[in-house]
């Protein structure tokens, strides 16, 4: 807790108020206490107090407190049901404020302003702060990329609040600086929807990451997108294994080619020579060929196999 002790002496005398040092962080929809305190004397009594807290810069009421009770009349709308004081604290002088469901409008200094019989005020900062949802990046066009061609890597995180810090990496885990356009756009709520794209020349298996960081909240999230088979339109490596294999392949068939052909006009020539004998062959009992042995051997099995 840092406290800054204002003892500035405006009037000889003025009382001590205690408010934090650094701004306040608050999270965006949830309730936030701004720290305001006094030490009040022994004989300090609550109808004796008047308690203001209002925007430093526009002087707009947020909430008062005065003759033992609130006074929200003069309260500004936007405040209307979302602040009040830790009341039973109040006699200890603490008059600490709870402002609810934080907006992003909230941002800013308040002043509390506190007379018992002296008077005195001071400012706390209020801080904002919304993480940024887990960062997606997708790559554009997503497919049909040849190496060399332009692709755009978008980063998209969304929701978050204040703006973010956006950084690119490659595979390396260098920065990218160059060739990046990042937006961010605030909602109707505040929160900035942040889309960063950097333009790239197509390099297979490269990785780009993108990292999203929330400085107030020391948030970061980070997504990467590799470029893979899936998105080029040929892989290089995979190009050339498929044309030396082509080429591999087609020399094989001219290869078998040429010996079916020289075989089958062989077997041609000596099936002219043995068509005779062939015939016979069912009915004599002529001297068999190597070939024309295995060859009923074969059917044999067949048959057997057939039978079984
Ligand atoms: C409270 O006590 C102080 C002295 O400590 C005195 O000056 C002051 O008048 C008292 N106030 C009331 C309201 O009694
Ligand atoms: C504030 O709260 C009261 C009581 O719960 C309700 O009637 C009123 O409508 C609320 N006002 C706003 C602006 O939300
Ligand atoms: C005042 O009350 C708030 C809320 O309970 C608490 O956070 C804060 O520490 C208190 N301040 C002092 C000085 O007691
Ligand atoms: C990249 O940049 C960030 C912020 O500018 C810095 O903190 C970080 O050290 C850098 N990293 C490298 C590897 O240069
Ligand atoms: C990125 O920027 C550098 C330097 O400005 C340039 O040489 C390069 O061609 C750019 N790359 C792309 C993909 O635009």
């Amino acid at each position: 807790m840092f406290f800054l002790l204002l003892v500035l002496g405006v009037l000889a005398g003025a009382m001590e108020i205690q408010v934090p040092d650094e701004p306040v962080v608050a999270l965006f929809g949830q309730d936030a206490t701004l720290r305001c305190s006094f030490s009040p004397e022994a004989n300090f009594s609550l109808d004796d107090l008047s308690l203001i807290w209002q925007l430093t810069d526009t002087k707009r009421l947020v909430h008062r407190f005065s003759g033992g009770r609130d006074q929200l009349e003069d309260q500004g709308r936007v405040y209307t049901n979302r602040t009040s004081l830790f009341y039973d604290q109040l006699p200890q002088g603490n008059v600490s404020l709870l402002l609810r469901r934080v907006e992003i409008a909230d941002e800013g200094s308040f002043t509390c302003f506190v007379r018992v019989r002296d008077y005195n005020s001071a400012a706390v900062t209020l801080q904002v702060a919304a993480p940024y949802s887990k960062p997606s990046v997708h790559l554009e066009p997503s497919k049909d990329l040849k190496p060399g061609d332009l692709a755009f890597v978008t980063c998209h995180a969304s929701r978050g609040y204040p703006e973010a810090s956006v950084l690119w990496q490659d595979s390396r885990g260098s920065n990218i600086t160059e060739n990046i356009t990042t937006s961010q756009v605030a909602n109707e709520e505040g929160l900035f929807d942040v889309h960063s794209v950097l333009q790239v020349l197509v390099e297979p298996s490269i990785t780009y990451s993108c990292l999203v960081q929330n400085l107030v909240l020391q948030q970061h999230g980070h997504a990467s997108v590799t470029i893979t088979g899936q998105h080029l339109a040929f892989p290089a490596a995979a190009l050339w294994v498929t044309v030396g294999l082509a080429i591999c392949v087609l020399g094989l068939l001219v290869v078998l080619a040429y010996v079916c052909h020289k075989k089958i006009r062989e077997s041609c020539e000596e099936e002219e020579e043995n068509a005779g004998t062939e015939e016979q062959d069912e009915e004599g009992e002529e001297p068999k060929t190597a070939l024309q042995l295995l060859k009923s051997a074969e059917s044999k099995e067949d048959n057997e196999q057939e039978i079984d």
